[in-house]
């Protein structure tokens, strides 16, 4: 696999954006006032797997960031937390513009309980596998005209909606669901709009797989912010070359692969950040290499 391992090590470092960028969207996401504006009305008393400033960021990225040329992903909606903030958000928009609603969210989940929420944000009796459809559709009730529900599980369903404006990613928990989001919705990001939030990317130490995705695509996407803990901004500056939007990229790749893009992502952080990524990579490289 040395041409692949070649290909990888081409690829240069990409440039932070800051709060100076010509583009006055990409400038105001990256200076972050979006972090001191109050919780987005309709997320408030939602059950929510995400941090407020995660919120606040979804809400700014529909209201303010967005401007219609594509749709809005959020992929992994749960009980429609993140759905309501950037509903929130997007109907900021459609006033703007004097729009009526239109569903220009794609909300996707297996709307299934996971037996570790049981007890969490289920009572403990109900049972794993047990429908949460109905809570969702209750809580995003006064939304339903802005969002388009995909049910089930979002690797068996192909990608046709056309541009990708906002991708929200809530829901690579597994490295081929990751593979997949890199060969479906990758493919229709716009070059020099798009906004790709990995939800994951400063979690835990199991989802080293973002770190490598993104890190493998570094010469097409600049790091544009982050929420500390969990969200980090991306934008999709550069496009990428078809060849390389495979779905089996993580799946294939090669264990000398994965330590130059570890090594290189984890030199993107610093302090607890850059902790993160390490322990990502230590999981990532004892579970699928044997350490
Ligand atoms: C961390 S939760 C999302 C939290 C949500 N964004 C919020 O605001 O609270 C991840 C979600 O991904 C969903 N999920 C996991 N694997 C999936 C798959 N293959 N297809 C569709 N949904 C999936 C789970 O059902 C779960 O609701």
């Amino acid at each position: 696999m040395i041409p692949h391992i070649l290909e990888i090590l081409r690829v240069r470092r990409p440039r932070r954006r800051h709060a100076g960028s010509k583009n006055p969207r990409l400038a105001a996401l990256a200076a972050g006032d979006w972090r001191s504006a109050p919780i987005p009305t309709l997320s408030q008393g939602a059950v929510t797997m995400l941090l407020t400033d995660e919120l606040k960021l979804l809400d700014h990225l529909a209201g303010e960031y967005f401007s219609g040329e594509g749709t809005i992903i959020d992929a992994g909606c749960f009980l429609g937390g993140s759905t309501l903030a950037l509903a929130n958000g997007l109907r900021r928009y459609l006033a703007r513009r004097g729009l009526a609603d239109q569903p220009l969210i794609h909300s996707f989940d297996l709307f299934a309980v996971e037996d570790w929420t049981r007890g969490i944000y289920f009572p403990k009796e109900i049972a794993a596998g047990a429908s949460t459809r109905q809570r969702f559709d209750m809580a995003t009730r006064d939304i339903a005209g802005l969002i388009k529900v995909q049910a089930g599980d979002i690797t068996a369903q192909p990608w046709t909606g056309g541009p990708i404006e906002i991708l929200f990613i809530d829901v690579a928990k597994h490295w081929t669901v990751c593979d997949w989001i890199t060969a479906n919705f990758f493919p229709t990001l716009i070059p020099g709009k798009s906004i790709v939030v990995q939800q994951d990317y400063l979690f835990g130490s199991w989802t080293g797989w973002l770190h490598l995705t993104m890190e493998y695509f570094a010469d097409n996407f600049d790091i544009i912010t982050d929420t500390e803990r969990n969200s980090v901004v991306f934008h999709y500056a550069r496009e990428i070359a078809p060849e390389r939007l495979r779905g089996d990229l993580i799946e294939n790749m090669t264990e000398a692969a994965a330590r130059t893009l570890f090594a290189r992502a984890a030199a993107r952080w610093q302090g607890e950040q850059r902790a993160i990524l390490q322990s990502a990579a230590a999981h990532y490289l004892e579970m699928r290499h044997g350490g």
